[in-house]
């Protein structure tokens, strides 16, 4: 079966003119000005994996269009007990869902369910593989601060190997020219990260990155990975951790974003999560309105 019209399974296939579509229809969303689009609607929240603000904006969003809401998360249902994937889907299709958000450890998974569901697919990240609103959400949020694509450089800094934030937001970003520099250790930013997208770099070296960049993109570093891979976290904050010293280095009004969970004194200081610069709490807001316009496109409202 093909996914359903209306599914959101990644950035990788979506064309320029889809992305800029929602981010426009976003714009006009408030959730403040609730809007009956979904009136009547089931939107069923299926995690798999744990999260705070991806399934807390996506029930914000939905209801705030009029939907209801079932939360089913992997503690305290059939998940834990092994049921399959596709038996949950077509357990929560039977009870009439119209609109699945699912967040899964493995890659491919809302792929699997778009195959065999009728209904619209929607990724709220999959493994390690793609994070389609999370990507839309940044993009609505550099369009906020920075007018247009045009001639923007992307610096984004971290754990960009186990990261499905970053690959959805090189896919993105590439489709509208913008250059990305990715950085940080070879282990955590192989070479072959430069193949994922047109327009991408790689360097070691944070000056480099920084240097021109509009956009600070900071992501999750987990120290028991930095651990695992005999990394020191003190090496690690020395080349890597951004300080409003390090900050400076990019262009003067150069934001800096970051998906969340953030780990202060690891990925970057307090003064810069907490500085003029930051938007990482503006990030969140956005996440709100993006929503709101990925559910209306899944049931063809977005109009
Ligand atoms: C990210 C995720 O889950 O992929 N967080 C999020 O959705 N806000 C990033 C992460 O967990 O590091």
């Amino acid at each position: 079966m093909t996914p359903a019209r209306g599914s959101l399974l990644g950035i990788e296939h979506l064309d320029a003119g889809e992305i800029m579509k929602i981010l426009r229809f976003a714009r006009r969303m408030n959730p403040d000005k609730p809007r009956p689009l979904l009136k009547g609607k089931r939107v069923l929240l299926l995690f798999y994996e744990t999260s705070t603000r991806t399934r807390s904006s996506f029930e914000i969003a939905a209801k705030s269009l009029g939907a209801h809401t079932v939360l089913i998360s992997a503690t305290g249902s059939s998940i834990e007990k092994g049921e399959s994937l596709l038996d949950t889907g077509y357990t929560v299709r039977a009870v009439g869902a119209d609109v699945i958000v699912i967040r899964h450890p493995n890659a491919g998974a809302p792929h699997i369910m778009a195959e065999h569901i009728d209904v619209p697919i929607i990724n709220a990240g999959d493994g390690l593989h793609e994070h389609p609103s999370q990507a839309l959400l940044d993009a609505y949020t550099i369009l906020r601060n920075k007018k247009n694509f045009k001639g923007l450089q992307v610096a984004i800094i971290g754990d960009i190997f186990h990261s499905r934030v970053a690959r959805s937001a090189c896919h993105l970003l590439s489709k509208f020219g913008v250059k990305i520099v990715l950085c940080g250790p070879p282990e955590l930013v192989p070479e072959v990260a430069t193949t994922l997208a047109p327009g991408v770099r790689v360097t070691r070296q944070i000056e480099e990155a920084l240097h021109g960049t509009d956009v600070v993109m900071l992501l999750r570093v987990q120290s028991e990975r930095l651990a695992g891979l005999k990394i020191d976290v003190p090496d690690y904050t020395a080349r890597y951790q951004m300080t409003p010293a390090r900050l400076k280095m990019a262009k003067k009004d150069a934001i800096v974003m970051h998906p969340g969970p953030i780990i202060r004194g690891l990925e970057l200081t307090s003064e810069v999560a907490d500085g003029a610069q930051a938007r990482i709490l503006e990030e969140v807001r956005n996440g709100v309105p993006t929503r709101m316009a990925i559910l209306a496109r899944a049931v063809g409202r977005m109009r």
